[in-house]
This record gives structure tokens, sequence and C-alpha cells, in this order.
């Protein structure tokens, strides 16, 4: 039997292969269900009424309008919504439902933390008579003066001192980054200032919740995490976690929006309960601004020492940021910095202020995506003191081993990603002065930057069942974010059972299943490819335990360590002529089919059991740190009159590891590029200073690229095998595709101008 961890490829396999996308069809022929499309018998429709002010507290709340309307059958309020087993206004209750990312769920009291804020849910017939009714919703306040972020007057920037949520936010220090400084030829010290940015997501976010019983409830959701929200969801109701139920079949973006579990699906849900009917709740695309979270409105200052010769010698990021009124939460941006370049010494630190705003949360690449900019922007500038061309530098800086923990990577293709990337964007022609080089009128820049990312430990299940009839059906609880999740398991499925993809139906996005981990922290196709690959490997454990006590196989009596699979069959090592189909195998055992389950690990994890299994006497253990690299290329053409920059050329070159489908992985670091020059140029959500309330929460005012501002985009993926991370060799592409490139358009704008960019978005205003 096959005993070895690892997938190996096959030649006649389709891992690796551009699949398209087994749920294509049905997504484009209107097939595919998201959340809010099933359509239940008596079903109900969900209003929000937001409040109007940031901070305060409600004096009334008159619903008698609201409830006078045809077809309203319930308005709820802070005075009667159904009571929770558990809230997360405690920090034990915070922690209890620990899926629940922000400390505060709305409509638990008179008060008011944040402007639009839930006050009340209107619940009707149609979703017509339920917005209308929510218009009639009269509310008195009593108003406060609101904090607007950490740049205003009235707020208190404070060490949050080891007290941050899921990121500690602690000081951290490695060797002696203050002598190291003053010690060192040159130094560099910049502050960025970024824009609070938000995820939107196509699908906004969407409930539709059902009381099967009246201790049992089905929740379609659009969520990242299927499992997370059933047990968070169980916590709040009072509910054995079998007795909530969670759908996702198709999500339309996420971009870490929808990792959580947020008031409006526990709201829905409780709203269902009382008016005994399924409700459903669909928040609009202003409410989107102000109920999934965003990533947080921020500055950073990074300080760089080198040598004469550009080589780092010390690191030190200070961070500020904006939390709300009862969490202390920030993306970690330095926790890069202490891997990508070999630099002797590091210093990270935090700092935040509360003010009248939600919880900042997830959004693609938390952390990484910012904290490169301060580091790739810096090192940008740090070059042109040098007079180093930009790749030359980060070739000087290369990390041989990891510089934080000293240990070998288990994978490192990024000089390979530098090198490829270099040869196809032509970068050996760069003019290295800035502000020199020119289209006609037009002033050009060619910038680039590195990514990278973590393959953080996760563990998840999958369920195999082999019918005797030749096909497969494989199931997890994971979900598919629009990204490929379903065709890319499908191909696995199909090589590791070796049979055609049409005979493999993959089925995931409902808690029932196998627990699998989110589509989240780019954990999913490394997680979920692997638990398939597993629990084929236990399906042929299994046949062949079968066919070795079976009298009648030709197998019977032969060790399990000698049988092996070859095209469908199981055969005799010594003699592949002895053996037998699965299929007669099956039928003379009377069996129908036959099921595997495989449990995977991901990252750390994994490589503890690989330790144990490889670990013989006398032989060292080693630990290996995981990422996933690459580099972005980009050109931009800057108009030197009016402002504006156009991105022109673009070439992502990354190492993933194990690249399950080109296809799928290609449109995986278009999109996070895309998210890069987003928001290196467009994206910015803005709060006013006096009533902390969202001037453009709509995408007629908060800007994303269109097809328009973005130029035929080159991607290539190097040939990354990496043994150490999980089954299928895996590291994931999800995120890594968006660090870096916010900073390759950076440098390509200080290219092209010769002026250094310190505030996202550019714009017109900041490049001249
Ligand atoms: Mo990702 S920001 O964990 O969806």
């Amino acid at each position: 039997m096959n005993d070895s961890p690892s997938f190996e490829p096959s030649k006649a396999g389709v891992v690796g292969q551009p699949v398209n996308r087994v749920d294509g069809l049905a997504k484009v022929t209107g097939r595919a269900h998201y959340a809010a499309e099933y359509d239940l018998p008596g079903l109900t429709y969900a209003a929000l009424k937001t409040s109007t002010i940031a901070k305060g507290r409600i004096k009334s709340i008159d619903t008698a309008a609201a409830l006078r309307e045809p077809g309203v059958l319930a308005v709820f309020t802070h005075e009667n919504l159904p009571k929770m087993a558990q809230t997360p206004n405690t920090l034990a209750g915070k922690y209890a439902i620990y899926g629940m990312h922000m400390g505060y769920m709305p409509m638990t009291g008179n008060e008011v933390f944040y402007a639009a804020q839930p006050v009340a849910v209107v619940v009707a017939d149609t979703f017509e008579r339920a917005t209308q009714a929510a218009a009639l919703v009269q509310v008195t306040y009593e108003e406060a003066r609101p904090v607007a972020s950490y740049q205003s007057a009235n707020a208190e920037v404070f060490d949050p001192n080891g007290q941050g949520f899921v990121f500690d936010l602690k000081k951290v220090t490695r060797g002696n980054p203050g002598a190291a400084l003053a010690a060192s030829a040159v130094q560099v010290k910049a502050t960025y200032v970024h824009a609070l940015n938000h995820h939107n997501p196509m699908e906004p976010g969407a409930t539709i919740a059902h009381w099967e019983a009246p201790d049992r409830v089905t929740v379609y959701d659009s969520t990242q995490a299927v499992a997370m929200s059933q047990s968070s969801l169980a916590t709040v109701l009072g509910l054995p976690q079998e007795q909530v139920r969670v759908i996702t079949k198709f999500i339309g973006g996420g971009f870490g929006c929808k990792f959580n579990l947020w008031p409006h699906t526990v709201l829905a849900t409780l709203a269902a309960k009382a008016v005994g009917r399924p409700v459903k709740l669909v928040l609009t695309r202003p409410q989107m601004f102000t109920s999934l979270g965003h990533r947080e409105d921020q500055e950073q200052t990074i300080t760089l020492g080198a040598t004469k010769e550009g080589k780092l010698t010390a690191l030190i990021h200070e961070k500020t940021s904006t939390t709300s009124p009862w969490d202390i939460f920030a993306e970690p941006n330095a926790a890069i910095l202490n891997w990508l370049y070999a630099c002797p010494s590091y210093q990270s630190s935090h700092r935040v202020a509360r003010a009248n705003v939600m919880t900042s949360t997830y959004m693609r690449a938390p952390g990484e995506s910012p904290g490169s900019v301060a580091m790739e922007c810096g090192l940008d500038e740090l070059a042109a003191k040098l007079h180093l061309d930009p790749l030359e530098i980060r070739l000087r800086n290369y990390a041989d081993v990891d510089p934080g923990t000293g240990q070998p990577w288990s994978s490192k293709g990024l000089k390979e990603c530098y090198a490829r990337g270099a040869k196809l964007f032509g970068w050996s022609k760069r003019n290295p002065q800035p502000g020199a080089t020119r289209d006609g009128r037009l002033l050009v820049g060619w910038g680039m930057a590195t990514a990278s990312y973590p393959v953080r430990p996760a563990q998840g299940r999958a369920r195999v069942r082999l019918y005797a009839d030749g096909h497969a059906l494989v199931q997890t609880s994971a979900t598919d974010l629009g990204t490929g999740t379903y065709t890319v398991i499908t191909q696995v499925a199909a090589d590791a059972l070796g049979l055609p993809m049409q005979n493999v139906r993959f089925e995931l996005g409902d808690s029932t299943l196998p627990t699998a981990p989110a589509s989240g922290s780019s954990v999913a196709a490394a997680t979920v490819s692997s638990s398939v690959y597993l629990a084929v490997q236990d399906v042929w454990q299994r046949l062949t335990a079968l066919a070795v006590r079976d009298s009648q196989s030709p197998l019977f009596r032969a060790k399990p360590e000698d049988v092996q699979r070859e095209q469908g069959r199981l055969v005799l090592r010594q003699d592949p002529s002895k053996g037998e189909t699965f299929d007669a195998l099956l039928q003379r055992q009377g069996l129908a089919d036959i099921e595997g389950v495989g449990n995977s690990k991901s990252g750390e994890g994994y490589e503890a059991d690989q330790i144990a299994f490889d670990n013989k006497p006398g032989t060292k253990q080693t630990k290996r740190s995981m990422y996933s690299f690459g580099a972005h290329f980009c050109e931009v053409k800057v108009d030197p009159d009016l402002g504006t920059v156009r991105v022109t050329r673009w070439v992502s070159v990354m190492d993933g590891g194990r690249i399950l489908n080109p296809k799928t992985a290609r449109s995986q670091i278009i999109g996070g590029s895309i998210m890069g020059i987003g928001a290196a140029l467009m994206e910015g959500t803005n709060r006013d200073e006096q009533f902390a309330r969202y001037t453009n929460a709509d995408l007629a005012g908060y800007h994303v690229p269109i097809n328009a501002d973005i130029p035929d985009m080159r991607v290539e993926f190097i040939d990354g095998h990496d043994p150490y991370v999980n089954a299928m060799g895996v590291k994931g592409i999800g995120e890594v595709a968006m660090v870096g490139s916010v900073a390759a358009v950076a440098n390509a704008v200080y290219h092209a101008t010769g002026k250094p960019v310190r505030r996202f978005p550019i714009v017109p205003s900041t490049v001249l």
C-alpha cells in the first residue's frame, strides 16, 4: 500500500492542469444558489434601521407607525429583542463566542457606539414593505461628541501592551536595534499614512434563518467559515452545536469580511425564531460599510539602518491605528518585517486609539499587506540613497534562513521569482534615475516589491465515498469564496482515486459535513486538498484490508504493505498480474460503496507529524519556517500636469508550493494584485471628523479598479516543491497575491516622479 504521506502527481493526472471551473456553468446559468437565493415556503424579509448618530443613547423608539404598515410581522428593538444565551459584551462572552469578532452585540441596550449601528429590525412579508416600515421607525437620541479616528484631536492614543485581540500587539525586539541604528552608515525614516479600506465583495452579507423545530435552526449565510459560524451561533443561542446547521454553497467574494460571525446574522436568526417563519436579511451596499468590519485607518513609521553596501542592520516599525470602543484590534503590520529580509536587529510596536467605529477585521493579507508597504517603500528609498537598483538591494538582503527564528525554510523560491519576473518585465533596461523616463508627455516609472505570506497552521477533515459503479462523492464543510475550491479539490480527488473528473462530485459548504477550516488565512486549498488526498488513502487501505482477508480474492493472505494501486486495481507489488478491481471486490463483499476519512494538518502541525514519521534514531529534528513567496513588477505612467496615475504593465511570479490549477491560481494572483492596485490608487473610506460617519459608503464614492484601469497582467508560478508544509505540498496563494502589490505601484510612482509616496491612496495632490 502507498504508505507515503505525500502526494505524487501522475503523468496522466489532472492536478496541475488548467482545468475549467467545475461550477462555472452553474454560476453563469443561475443554478448556483448563494445565501440569499433559497426560496423557502413562508419566507419573510428583514430590514435594518440604523442609528443616525455615532455616540450617545436612544431616548425613545416608536415602532407604532411601522407596525401599522401592511404586511409587517414584527419590529424588534433593544426593548423586545429575544434574549441571547451569551453575548460578546463581556470579555468571557467574547472568548466563549470566539468567532464573533466584535466585542459588542448591537440592540442589547440603548447605547450607540458607532454610526449606522443597528437599532431596529423590521420583519415583513416582502422586502419592500420591510424597507418602507424601517423608515417609519421613529428614534430620538441623546447625542454625545464622538471620536472619529486616531488622528482626531479628542482621540487618546495608548500602547495596548499585549492586550490585543487575536494579535497580542506586544512590543517585539530582536537584537539591539537602537545601537545598530546609531552605528549604521545610512538611515531612512519614513511615515506612511493609509486610508481606511473596505472589502466590498460583490455579494453583500446575507442570511436566511430557518427554524425547522423550536430548538433546531438552519442558517444559510454568506460566510467563509461554516464550522466556526456554527459553533459561534450555537453559543449565542444556547443550543448544542449539532442543532445549528450552517449552509454556504457559493460565496460572491469575502476577502476576510465574511470570516467571522457578525451581528446581522444573529439578528436575522433571533427574528426568525420570534416570528416563527424563515427570515431573509440582505445588507444594503451602504450597510456593508458598517456591518462586517474593515481594514483600519493607520499610519506606520519605518526606520532602517544599513551599511554603505546596502545591507540592513536595523529595522524599527511603529504603527498607530484606530480601534473600536470595546476591542483592541489591529492588523500586525510588522510581523512580515521579521522574516522578509536578513537583518540582525528588529523592533515593532503598536499604538491604538479608541474611536466611535465598529471593530476592524481581517482584510486580505491582514498585516502583511500594509506592513510590506512600509518595508518595500522604505527599501526603495534606501536603494535610491545608495544608488542601488531596487532588485539588487533585495538580493543583498536575501534571507537564506528565517531571520526571526534562525530556522531553515521549508522551501523558498524567491530568487527564481525575482529572476523570472525581472526577465519577463525587462527590468535590466530600467533607467536608475528617478523622474527621467518619459513616454511623450507622460512620466514612466518602474517599481517592484517582494511578496510573502505564512503557511498558517490549520487542520481539517474530509470524507470520500467510492461507489462500486466507479463514481465518488467527496465531502467537507469547507467553503469556496469564488476562488476555485470546488474545481481544485475535484482534481485532487480524481487523481488520487484514479477516476475521471466527471465521476467525482465534491460537496462543500454545509456544517453537517466533515469539519474543515475556513476559507481564510490562505489555508483552504492546502488543508482541504490534503485531507481529501488522505481520505482516498484511507479508502485504499480499507479495500486492501478487505482483499487480504477474502479467500476468493487473488490477494488473499498478501501482506497489506505488498498491495499497491494500479489504474483502479489493487495488485501485488511483486507480481502486478495478481490483483483485482475495486468494484469486483466490493460486489463480492456485498458492499455498494466504501468510505474513507482523512484528517490533514498543514503548516506547523503537519511538520510535527512529519518529524515523528521521519524520525530515525540519530536524526536531528529540524523545525522549518513555512512561507509562500513572490515578486510583483509594475509600470506606471504619470501625467505630470494632472497628477493621474495609470498602471500600464504588470508581472507577478509566485512560489506557492504545488499549484493545483494554474488557471484558477492565476486568477487569484490577478485578483490580489488588482486589490493592491486599488489600495494604492483609489480605495479609501472617509469618516467625517465631526459626526464620525462615512461620507462615501457606496461604490459610487468608494472607488475600486475596473477593467479600464487594469492592463493585461502576466502571471507565472515557479515550480515550488515543498515536502514539509502538508501532504499536498500546497503553500497557499490567496493572500500572498496582495502582499507587495501596493508597494510595487508606489515604488513605480516614486521612480516616475522622483518623489517618494507617503500617503495612500495616491491621489493627484500627493503625486505632484
Ligand atoms: Mo483572509 S483576510 O483570512 O479572508
